[in-house]
């Protein structure tokens, strides 16, 4: 593995979940693999599970993690190629990415979509620049259209609980939520190239109209627009929220009773709820659901260290590392 931008740098997702399995048994087992080693984690957003998990999971390899919060700390960045920066922005991308190269031997990278410019947000303008100029491994830490690291914490949260009775494949269900702002599609999108590519589920996604992904994440998922039919007979339903990516970036309707009830998991098959938190409690997920056993949030989100010890692990396995 060089980079971890995407379902496409994980290789064998089956490999991939036990190696993080591996981790959660022994943390310790490769506690050299990263001895001499440093990881530079760039946020150009806010973060607690990521930034916490990919330190510690850094540090359980033996890799020093330093954390640099750009946005809050930093120069402001540029981007755009031949600009006259005689405006805000005060360092370009192709000056600072070299130099940080030169101080770590993986980059992980948080930066979130403009939720304004489709185009740009979809080419992964920002997180691209950065792969073009440092030419050392780069570790999505959620991007403007993906979060591999989530998804792959998800898939294994979903192995935790197979094999079920009965069934060779459990249902698992995409359910939109409401909320407050506007949110990107990125964790949204993620789960679903993550879980199609994996194939060991009957995945279908629910969401009011005007809430249609991009269909390069979802093509040959089944889609509906009724939910209660969707969660008939689920296994694991993942709630999260994500604005429009037809009318990009905006909230087309409130749909307030798309929120996950107790009531509502009666025709579930007893479904496992996930969410990648942070959530919003009776806004996405009622708390009775949050506070009742169905609810695995906190398991999900403790394999984040699992995770990202496992794509750690195989990025410092590659010698290019
Ligand atoms: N799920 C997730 O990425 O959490 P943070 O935004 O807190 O890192």
């Amino acid at each position: 593995m060089k980079n971890f931008l995407s379902v496409k740098d994980a290789g064998n997702i089956d490999t991939l979940i036990r190696c993080a399995v591996d981790f959660r048994k022994n943390p310790g087992a490769k506690h050299t693999l990263g001895k001499g080693k440093r990881i530079g984690l760039l946020f150009l957003n806010p973060s607690m599970r990521t930034r916490l998990s990919t330190q510690i999971a850094a540090q359980n390899l033996g890799m020093e993690a330093i954390v640099f919060n750009v946005s809050q700390d930093g120069w402001s960045l540029e981007f755009e190629e031949g600009a006259i920066m005689n405006g805000a922005t005060v360092e370009h991308v192709k000056d600072a990415a070299p130099i940080l190269a030169r101080y770590f031997n993986i980059l992980g990278i948080r930066t979130f979509p403009s939720l304004k410019n489709r185009e740009e947000d979809y080419n992964e303008y920002v997180l691209n620049s950065f792969v073009k100029y440092c030419n050392i491994p780069v570790v999505s830490l959620e991007s403007a259209t993906v979060h591999p690291l989530q998804s792959l914490t998800d898939m294994i949260t979903i192995s935790d609980h197979l094999p079920l009775k009965d069934k060779t494949k459990p249902k698992v269900v995409l359910t939109w939520a409401p909320h407050v702002k506007p949110l990107p599609q990125c964790v949204a999108n993620s789960f679903c190239e993550w879980i199609t590519a994996w194939g060991a589920s009957d995945f279908i996604i629910t969401h009011p109209e005007g809430y249609d992904l991009d269909d390069r994440f979802t093509s040959g998922t089944t889609i509906t627009n009724d939910q209660a039919q969707a969660l008939r007979d689920a296994d694991f339903v993942y709630v999260k929220n994500w604005s429009s990516y037809k009318e990009y970036g905006k909230i087309t309707g409130n749909a307030n009773d798309w929120m996950l009830t107790r009531g509502k998991l009666a025709t579930t098959n007893h479904a496992k709820i996930m969410h990648c938190l942070p959530v919003r409690r009776n806004v996405e997920l009622s708390d009775e659901v949050l506070d009742s056993t169905h609810s695995i949030v906190t398991q999900q989100a403790a394999n984040r260290v699992w995770a990202a010890q496992a794509v750690l692990a195989e990025i410092l396995n590659n010698k290019d590392a």
